[in-house]
């Protein structure tokens, strides 16, 4: 699939923007600060719901307005569909698909599919369990798009649980007034075994294509791998470091469901000291290892870079197995800058058969020349095309 135009009004640098984009390689270059990021989010967001930077859509409103529009035209052999999003300040946001308004916004998933890659991704291999997470479960809503409605009904569910968790606060796991506390366990683990079996079937899919692109990006030949850690089978009341083992292996929704059971069972009295649900697909890691180690605290800068970007590499080929539409539109967003000339040359060389790639670079120089095909240039929230 590729993007054939996009529009912009009032998306965060850019008034208004009428921006023709080719199949192959479109390198977006320009000083720190144009609008080259922007150009990459806009896409992100109308395929994901989802800012690869902030949570939350208002800042992608410009400033002193209060409706951002944007509009894309995203075609793969005859087929054509145009999204466009309305996010708005004040009320409800809107969408269209082929100028059609849509009963939710969310009706968008699933039509234009892509992967992103920026020096943010580090992450997702160095930093913090949620993270991990936001990766497996933003690919997890491209490939099956109804799980957005999941998740966002296991957020709620969890939220009302921990509300009522905070109000019974140190009441006794049996007291009478816990009644209601069931109904939304049974709510929790319903939804919550749904996530953690997809998560599981996910981590099992990507683990061969994983392998494959850190073989094919990487120096050395090492072997990355990912387990799940799941509060389900861990003790959560303990650092998440100070154990290797028990990894959640089954993807088989009873078992998990059996399990998710037994330790809320277990965990009820905590649960109710502390005010807070402490087991479920929120309290859960994906641990990434490279060889027999995990990665996080073990691996080098560079080693790091090429896991993370391993991880979106495999995930543009995961997409493109699962797609009637092709190849997900590939974004890199400012990362040729960051690696050596080895990786940047094995980079180019596996993205360049792809059907569509976005790259963007302050300096054009560091982008290798194969990648040079469709150039433009970002100028404070402007775009003019440089060749052809
Ligand atoms: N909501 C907004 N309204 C107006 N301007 C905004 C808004 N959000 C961000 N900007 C501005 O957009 C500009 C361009 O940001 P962007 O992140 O796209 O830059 P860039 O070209 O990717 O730069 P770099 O090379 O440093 O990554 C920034 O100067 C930022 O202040
Ligand atoms: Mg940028």
């Amino acid at each position: 699939m590729h993007i054939k135009h996009l529009s912009l009004s009032n998306f965060r640098n850019y008034s208004t923007l009428e921006l023709s984009l080719s199949p192959g390689v479109n390198l977006l270059v320009g000083r720190n600060g144009q609008g080259k990021t922007n150009l990459a989010e806009a896409i992100f967001y109308c395929a994901t719901l989802s800012s690869h930077r902030v949570s939350g859509y208002i800042p992608l409103i410009k400033h002193h307005q209060d409706k951002a529009v944007i509009r894309l035209l995203a075609g793969f052999e005859e087929r054509e569909n145009q999204i466009e999003l309305e996010l708005n300040s004040v009320g409800s946001n809107r969408a269209r698909i082929n100028r059609s308004e849509t009963t939710r916004v969310r009706d968008v998933l699933g039509l234009v599919n892509t992967v992103i890659f920026s020096p943010e991704d580090l992450d997702i291999v160095k930093r913090d369990p949620a993270n991990r997470r936001a990766f497996i479960d933003d690919l997890l809503v491209q490939m099956t798009p109804r799980l957005a409605g999941v998740f966002s009904d296991y957020d709620r569910v969890l939220k009302q649980r921990n509300t009522l968790l905070k109000t019974s606060r140190n009441l006794p796991s049996n007291s009478p007034g816990l009644d209601t506390l069931a109904a939304w366990d049974d709510s929790l683990v319903k939804l919550g075994t749904e996530i953690i079996s997809f998560r599981q079937e996910l981590i099992q899919r990507i683990s061969d294509p994983l392998l494959a692109a850190y073989q094919a990006i990487a120096d050395e030949k090492n072997n990355p791998s990912i387990k799940y850690r799941s509060s389900l089978t861990v003790n959560t009341l303990v650092e998440i470091d100070s154990e290797a083992g028990d990894f959640l292996l089954s993807a088989d929704r009873s078992e998990i469901e059996k399990l998710f059971r037994e330790k809320l069972a277990l965990l009820k009295p905590k649960e109710l000291e502390r005010g807070i649900t402490l087991v479920g697909p929120h309290r859960d890691d994906l641990v990434l290892f490279l060889g027999e180690f995990p990665a996080k605290g073990y691996v080098s800068h560079g080693e790091s870079w090429s896991y993370a970007l391993a991880l979106k590499l495999a995930s543009a080929k995961l997409l493109k197995a699962e797609s009637r539409a092709g190849d997900p539109i590939l974004i890199l967003d400012d990362v040729f800058a960051e690696l050596d000339s080895t990786r940047r040359s094995r980079l180019a060389e596996l993205v360049s058969d792809n059907e569509q790639v976005i790259i963007t670079a302050a300096v054009s120089d560091d982008v290798p020349v194969a990648l040079h095909a469709h150039r433009l240039a970002v100028t404070s929230g402007t775009v003019e095309v440089q060749n052809d």
